[in-house]
């Protein structure tokens, strides 16, 4: 049997450096646990842009398409930030989400001990905590119809859409119900439904696919205004929270503030299974492409490591193995090393984003 094949797009900013330490960690599995893949590269964003004048070439958008994973860096920067709105750096991102119909945003908020102080709430509402957010992706108000801008009298109009279909909502809300079952068994919906009718919809389908599917998880509904406010004043109330597009985009960026560390933490987007059981998926850290610090050594490989540790459990059934990239992660912290973004504490230097790759290298060796 061929190896398992994996699509690597570092993409633009810190993604080809960090994305460069996954690669090695990626080869130590290879040769360490006999975890090979056939591994090729490609590009997407900015880069894509320079090279073909459009931010995610055909080819590659095939290739993502016929192999069991893609990593993929980050993209954007203000170099392309003139660029006309068709060919942005993020819309090859998008472009990717929807045609691998990658329905499914996991996105974790995960506190690491090590890291508790660096939250901008108090340690005791952060320590431990271990949340993740499900957010559709393919849908809302990031895709539907009409959009655009148009004249109307003599003023410009901006117009989106929220829309979603009840097969749309069904199957991202099986995904956050899945999850809480390998978790802590509990999923929080949120929505508007105080204000919008697909947020109406969204309840109601969730509370159809729970009776019927999921009774034995325990759910619970919030307005998402409300839903904003408990993650910041108590977010251990959350096991697995279950959102549209937008709002997913909005409560994932507070939630991963939340723990400290957003330079820190992966998102799995996931799809539905393929013939050989293994979903559509693509593995991303939660961060930009911090086009400020790019080039200098300075960035945070861990949070695309972890992506990698999602795909290994997510996509690769390995998930002792992903538990052992984790881990060797948190000994790393645990024994102090930091990068420029965790600075703090007193008399700590930061290593660079290869001494941080060379220190959980070492800590992958002494779990053997
Ligand atoms: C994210 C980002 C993207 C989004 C951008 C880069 C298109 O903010 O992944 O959260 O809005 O979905
Ligand atoms: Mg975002």
């Amino acid at each position: 049997m061929s190896n398992p094949s994996l699509l690597i797009l570092p993409g633009d900013g810190i993604g080809p450096e960090v994305m460069a330490e996954v690669r090695r960690v990626i080869d130590w599995f290879g040769d360490k646990r006999g975890l090979k893949f056939d591994v090729s590269e490609d590009l997407v964003g900015g880069c894509a842009y320079d090279k073909h004048g459009t931010p995610l070439h055909d080819d590659t958008m095939a290739k993502a398409l016929s192999v069991d994973a893609v990593l993929l860096g980050a993209v954007g920067g203000p170099k392309y930030d003139q660029l006309d709105f068709s060919v942005k750096p993020e819309r090859g991102l998008l472009r990717l989400r929807k045609e691998m119909d990658l329905y499914a945003n996991l996105r974790p908020a995960q506190c690491f001990d090590a890291l508790a102080d660096f939250s901008s709430l108090k340690k005791d509402v952060v320590a431990g905590l271990d949340i993740v957010i499900v957010r559709e992706l393919t849908s809302g108000i990031y895709f539907g119809e009409p959009r655009g801008i148009i004249e109307e009298g003599n003023e410009r109009v901006g117009i989106n859409t929220q829309r979603y279909t009840e097969s749309e909502i069904a199957r991202v809300a099986r995904s956050a119900f899945e999850l809480a079952r390998r978790r802590g068994n509990k999923v929080c919906s949120m929505e508007k439904a105080n204000v919008m009718e697909s947020g109406i919809l969204w309840r109601d389908v969730v509370t159809e696919v729970h009776q019927a599917e999921y009774p034995d998880v325990e759910l619970s509904h919030m307005y998402a205004d409300a839903g904003a406010m408990q993650l910041c004043r108590w977010p251990k109330q959350f096991d697995v929270i279950v959102t549209d597009n937008l709002f997913g985009d909005l409560l994932s960026d507070a939630a991963a503030m939340l723990t400290g560390s957003l330079g820190m933490l992966p998102s799995a987007s996931l799809g539905a299974p393929r013939e050989n059981g293994r979903p559509m998926a693509l593995y991303e850290p939660v961060h930009g492409s911090a086009p400020d610090i790019a080039g200098q050594g300075k960035a945070n490989p861990i949070a695309c490591i972890l992506s990698f540790a999602m795909a290994l459990r997510y996509s690769f059934d390995a998930g002792d193995e992903a538990t052992r990239l984790e881990q060797a992660i948190e000994a790393v912290l645990a024994d102090g090393y930091r990068t420029a973004d965790l600075l703090g504490e007193e008399g700590v230097e930061p290593v660079s984003t290869s001494g941080m790759g060379d220190a959980i290298l070492k800590a992958l060796d002494a779990s053997l």
